[in-house]
């Protein structure tokens, strides 16, 4: 069969004869427009980073970092930085040791920092090395410092990074642009008693005098570079896989996350084998503000997908799945970011296929279609652009491009493509691309130069109107949509709820189940919500991601009450993860509920990581 498949596609090559002004898969990448770094110029190959002192008094990191630059006559070294304090930039020279270098301050910008601009003796050739000694601000972006109480164990701090998209800057000098790929490593002074572990190989128990060695020998973007350090413990759970975790979540974790191993078989069934040697999992305190971060060897997580059903481990399938679709094919620049996220969803969604079944995939599938549908329909009213996958966010904060769009469009485009070629032809093509721009950066443009030219004939292309699916706005009317089995008696209870008034039989619903429910409860009375909610105790609810979805649908139905009010105050002061705040607030806002909405965001604020913090301040108007 696979021969066969490759003969068609064999056979496509030959009959898409390209026009010559058509960009190839050749070009050289487009300029980043998120960094200051001239790769032309000069690009960094290697870092070693030396952390020598992790200040949990004054929320300052002292560092040198060491940059292998490959260089083309380069007289000016360009680096992106954010609030960093540079010390001291010097050149090794074998012959004549150490050589302060001159070094300054260049561009200026709120979003994307200051250019740190570094002169050779001379103009360079070849590989030149130099060494920055530098701080970190106290508010550096990708840095959270957690006081001991932020914890589970409420005796020690914890610091964690988060560096997508454009944050490593704010803890280390370098080229952050998603197109330059380096290898590092590191050594790491923490304070004794606690583990630090990062994005590399990791040690598995405490070290009695903090150090702490690292390697990264893959080549990755700067935008993985990661970091933790707490009162961590590590517990195996297959041959390449395991959870760090605080010592109470630690079981809790190894249970909730057991399907790892099982995940990554999956996966390379798919699209070839897994690159990067262990799979480990860090469960962070509830301030973390993603859900999860795909940090090569060791993903970031919230802890609120601890569900104790195992109901949210798509979420470990997603981050998974960034092991080849962004960590060994990078998104060009961050105007490519479907290009990560969009594969990703969709090699999620093929994860969760093969080790729980189609009928669970379908769910999935879904749900993401009804939040495509919303955000899009919320879009065209007040930002059409934002709908496009291939954004334009030149001179915008890449943040800007984390949306639905870029997961959930990405996802069905890629579905329509392979519903349009066949299951079969787009897994041989999928595998194929991942081997071919395995460490390599692909662009929209490369992409779409790849696809005419290895799956799809033009004339197909324009069939299933592939330049409005990339270049357009909205949903184009193309888009698949599924009619998942495990749905139909929901939707069948939602609607003989909401028309006749009896309640739901939800005898064995799943998580993803309850989703959909509450998703067509978005217009209750105030009576219609008390009543369910006396009947399901949704408000007493240990599932966040229910949790969540309740405090949106009971806001909007007006109703407020003691224990409700509690509750969600607790839950917005707790959990940091923006997916769960962003609705929350934007309800309590649409509801008149401003007051509330401001009172509780003064107590949680400070708890949330710096991400979150601007996107709620821009909500909340403050
Ligand atoms: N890489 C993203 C998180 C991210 C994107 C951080 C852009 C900063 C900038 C991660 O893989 C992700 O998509 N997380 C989602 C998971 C979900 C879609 C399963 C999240 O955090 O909700
Ligand atoms: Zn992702």
């Amino acid at each position: 069969m696979k021969l066969i498949a490759f003969s068609t596609s064999a056979a496509l090559l030959l009959l898409s004869c390209q026009p010559s002004n058509e960009i190839s898969e050749m070009d050289p990448l487009p300029h980043d427009p998120h960094s200051y770094a001239d790769p032309a110029e000069a690009i960094v190959t290697d870092l070693f980073l030396n952390i020598f002192e992790v200040d949990f008094q004054t929320h300052v990191l002292h560092a040198t970092a060491t940059l292998t630059f490959e260089c083309h006559d380069a007289d000016t070294l360009r680096l992106d930085t954010y609030g960093l304090d540079i010390q001291d930039v010097r050149h090794m020279d074998e012959g004549m040791g150490e050589i302060p270098l001159r070094f300054a301050p260049g561009r200026q910008d709120p979003i994307l920092g200051t250019e740190l601009l570094i002169y050779p003796e001379s103009a360079v050739n070849g590989i030149y090395s130099i060494t920055i000694a530098y701080k970190t601000s106290p508010d550096a972006k990708a840095l959270q410092w957690l006081a001991p109480e932020q914890t589970n164990g409420k005796t020690q701090p914890f610091l964690f990074t988060q560096s997508q998209a454009i944050l490593a800057r704010t803890w280390i000098p370098l080229q952050d642009s998603p197109g330059i790929r380096f290898t590092y490593s590191a050594k790491v002074q923490a304070p004794s008693g606690l583990m630090a572990v990062m994005s590399a190989s990791n040690p598995t128990e405490i070290a009695e005098d903090g150090r702490y060695a690292f390697t990264m020998a893959q080549p990755i973007p700067s935008y993985l570079m990661a970091l933790a350090i707490g009162d961590l413990r590590f517990q195996s759970t297959g041959p390449r896989t395991g959870v760090y975790a605080e010592p109470a979540f630690l079981e809790a974790s190894a249970w909730e996350f057991a399907e790892t191993e099982a995940m990554i078989k999956a996966a390379e069934a798919l699209y070839g084998p897994y690159q990067w040697d262990r799979y480990d999992l860090l469960v962070l305190p509830p301030s973390f503000p993603f859900g999860g971060m795909e940090n090569p060897r060791l993903t970031f997580l919230t802890p609120t997908v601890i569900a104790g059903d195992r109901s949210l481990v798509a979420l470990i399938a997603h981050e998974l799945a960034h092991s080849w679709s962004g960590n060994l094919v990078t998104n060009g620049t961050w105007n490519d970011f479907w290009i990560n996220e969009g594969f990703t969803v969709y090699f999620e969604n093929r994860i969760m296929e093969a080790v729980y079944g189609a009928d669970y995939a379908a769910m999935l599938q879904a749900l993401s279609y009804g939040e495509l549908e919303a955000q899009v329909a919320d879009f065209m009213h007040n930002a059409p652009n934002d709908t496009k996958l291939a954004i334009d966010l030149v001179g915008r904060n890449p943040d800007d491009g984390v949306t639905t769009i870029a997961y959930d469009k990405g996802f069905h485009f890629l579905r329509l493509v392979e519903q349009t070629v066949g299951r079969e032809a787009f897994d041989v093509f999928l595998k194929d691309y991942f081997a071919q721009y395995t460490f390599k950066s692909m662009t929209t443009e490369r992409f779409i130069a790849h696809v005419k030219s290895t799956l799809l004939a033009d004339s197909q292309w324009e069939e299933i109107g592939g330049d409005a699916w990339i270049y357009g706005t909205g949903l184009p009317a193309n888009c698949p949509q599924v009619d998942p089995i495990l749905f139909a008696q929901v939707d069948a209870a939602a609607t003989t709820f909401l028309t006749k008034g009896s309640l739901p039989d939800p005898a064995d619903w799943n998580t993803h189940q309850w989703l959909r429910f509450m998703h067509a409860m978005d217009r209750l009375t105030e009576p219609q919500a008390q009543r369910l909610d006396q009947a399901f105790h949704f408000t007493q609810t240990g599932n966040a991601e229910i949790f969540a979805a309740w405090a949106v649908v009971a806001t909007h139905a007006g109703m407020h009450n003691d224990d409700l009010d509690a509750k969600m105050s607790t839950f917005l002061v707790r959990v940091g993860r923006r997916k769960f705040l962003t609705p929350t607030y934007k309800a309590l806002m649409d509801a008149g509920r401003q007051d509330f909405a401001v009172h509780v965001y003064a107590q949680a604020r400070p708890g949330y990581h710096a991400v979150a913090q601007e996107t709620l301040d821009k909500l909340l108007g403050l």
